[in-house]
């Protein structure tokens, strides 16, 4: 088992108003699975992927990454982990608009101190992942002079490059024509499968589904198998 979610409760207070998000999730993922969670807008998807990853901790309850409680690290251990084992494909990509595309994709490695790679490997690694998915010539352009398909692809890469061991992507192909989209989904499968990287994915399209080693619907905060 890679992950572990006990009793996740979310709670949004705004002024005197409570939304009550999420609801007792729990959830247990093992290494190299393929996970996707449907469900409806506002559901509480992206919610609950970000406390999965270990960006916003829950009102109540734990995540168990490899056994370690991460919101019981200090934030400097949950940064570290964060960067060295996790990825995180955006619902709206979090591209830095001041860096091109290839400098984007770089960033997470080279703050990660765990990974041990010269410059013109990590480079390689990063224009092998850029051709993959048809952005070899953009490698140059800033954020704002790309598609919003292609963002997303950039974003998926930059998800990649760091080799996680557990890749969370919220919504990866919500603005791919069905084919680019198509390929983003055999990429990951392809690196699922090599690489025993474990994929938790979040969608409303439930043709991803089908992908999918184990499906679970979230809907009025609970999850069902
Ligand atoms: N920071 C926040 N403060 C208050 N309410 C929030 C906050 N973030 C999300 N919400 C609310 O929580 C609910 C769940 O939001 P979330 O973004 O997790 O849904 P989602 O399932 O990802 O939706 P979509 O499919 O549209 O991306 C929504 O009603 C949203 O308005
Ligand atoms: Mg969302």
């Amino acid at each position: 088992m890679i992950l572990e979610a006990r009793n996740i409760h979310k709670i949004y207070t705004n002024g005197k108003k409570e939304l009550h998000v999420l609801k007792g999730i729990d959830l247990t993922i093992d290494i190299g699975r393929f996970v996707v969670i449907v469900g409806p807008s506002g559901a509480g998807k992206s919610t609950l992927l970000h406390i999965l990853g270990g960006l916003d901790s829950p009102t109540k309850g734990q995540v168990f990454f490899a056994g370690r409680d991460i919101y019981g690290l200090t934030d400097t251990s949950l940064s570290k982990l964060r960067n060295e084992k996790i990825g995180f494909v955006f619902q709206f990509y979090h591209l830095l608009s001041e860096f091109t595309v290839l400098e984007n994709v770089l960033m997470p490695a080279l703050i990660n101190t765990g990974l041990r790679m010269r410059r013109d490997a990590l480079e390689r690694k990063a224009l092998g992942l850029l051709e993959k998915v048809g952005l070899i010539q953009r490698i140059t352009h800033f954020p704002v002079q790309l598609s919003g398909g292609e963002q997303q692809r950039v974003a998926v890469v930059r998800g990649l490059i760091n080799e996680p061991e557990i890749l969370f992507c919220d919504e990866p192909t919500g603005n791919l024509d069905s084919k680019t989209g198509e390929e983003i989904i055999s990429l990951l499968k392809r690196i699922n499968l090599e690489n025993k990287m474990t994929v938790v994915l979040v969608t409303h399209n439930p043709e991803l589904a089908k992908i999918a080693d184990s499906i679970y619907r979230l809907q009025d905060g609970v999850l069902e198998n």
